[in-house]
């Protein structure tokens, strides 16, 4: 049985063959609406959610099948104390496979270890986001037709940006691929990154705190929030939040075929105004994720 807690637990191969499969349901939408039939997706998110939640629900709906679940962990008995253990072991016995957020890291590896029905990591505090990997991955290679051989510049929040940390990991196993860490420094990528990553798999990198500098040379743009509910101290949070605002004239030093991803929720990092222009890629990728999870629920449920 296969889980999904972090990208590189599948393969490149694996993950062009998801592309693919989501690339031909995007195609052919009727041969893929019965394939769940009779399977239950469980989606329990015991963070706040709008796209992972709705897109995972919506793609096994579009297969055929049905969800169950929670969208707040003061619906479920977690508020009474009961342990994620257990509660991923009766969550099994009522699905066949399970999507779970949840705020503290590691916590799908804990609920993996106890589960009978595969589990989807959507999102552990600020760890891993897997499945917003396989969103962008398909975003990228749709919109430049490669994944690899280009320069992506990192904008925001790379300190508890769990997007960034699995979609770096991501890049990491295909080549060309340079990296521009764009951060003040509290928010700078975390040292275990860059070692483990970064440097282990020579990838080429640079970190600066200007956008403006760094816009020139970037064929992708990935713009992230600064995570209020990750600050201990909402003075810091107040004081970073606004360290980056990406508004039509920082735009004018980047190249013609820039593509601004975000995985969204945004709230002042990406001006209103950038969403007419050609480039801005974020809403693009919401329709992505909903058939990449599509893809992904096909797989792991064949597997199984
Ligand atoms: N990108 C993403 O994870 O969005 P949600 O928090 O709305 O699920």
């Amino acid at each position: 049985m296969r889980n999904l807690l972090a990208i590189t637990d599948f393969s490149v191969k694996e993950i062009d063959e998801l592309i693919s499969v989501a690339l031909d349901i995007e195609k052919h939408p009727k041969k893929y609406q019965e394939k769940c039939k009779h399977k239950k997706l469980a989606t329990l998110f015991f963070e706040p959610s709008t796209r992972t939640r709705l897109s995972f629900e919506s793609a096994m709906l579009s297969l055929g099948g049905s969800v169950l679940g929670f969208s707040d962990a003061n619906s479920s008995s977690s508020s009474k104390g009961e342990s994620l253990s257990d509660t991923i072991r009766v969550v099994s016995c009522y699905s066949d496979i399970i999507a779970m957020r949840h705020p503290k890291e590691g916590a799908p590896l804990v609920a993996s270890k106890v589960s009978s029905v595969p589990i989807i990591n959507a999102g552990d505090g600020g760890h891993n986001h897997p499945t917003q990997t396989l969103t962008d991955l398909l975003t990228i290679k749709k919109e430049k037709g490669r994944l690899d051989n280009f320069t992506i510049g990192f904008c925001g929040d790379l300190k508890f940006g769990r997007t960034v940390h699995s979609l770096i990991q991501a890049l990491s196993r295909y080549t060309g691929i340079k990296i521009v860490l764009i951060s003040p420094e509290e928010l700078k990528l975390p040292d275990y990154v860059k070692k483990d990553v970064l440097e282990k798999n020579n990838m080429e990198y640079v970190e600066t705190e200007s956008l403006e500098k760094a816009m020139p040379e970037l064929d992708i743009l990935y713009m992230t929030r600064v995570q209020q509910e990750r600050f201990f101290n909402e003075q810091d949070y107040l004081r970073l939040r606004d360290s980056y605002i990406l508004d039509v004239e920082k735009l004018k030093n980047a190249k013609k075929d820039l593509n601004i991803l975000h995985p969204l929720p945004r709230v002042n990092e990406i001006s209103v105004e950038v969403d007419q222009d050609s480039r801005a890629c974020y809403f693009k990728q919401v329709e992505n994720g909903r058939l990449i999870r599509m893809a992904l629920i096909l797989k792991m449920l064949e597997d199984k």
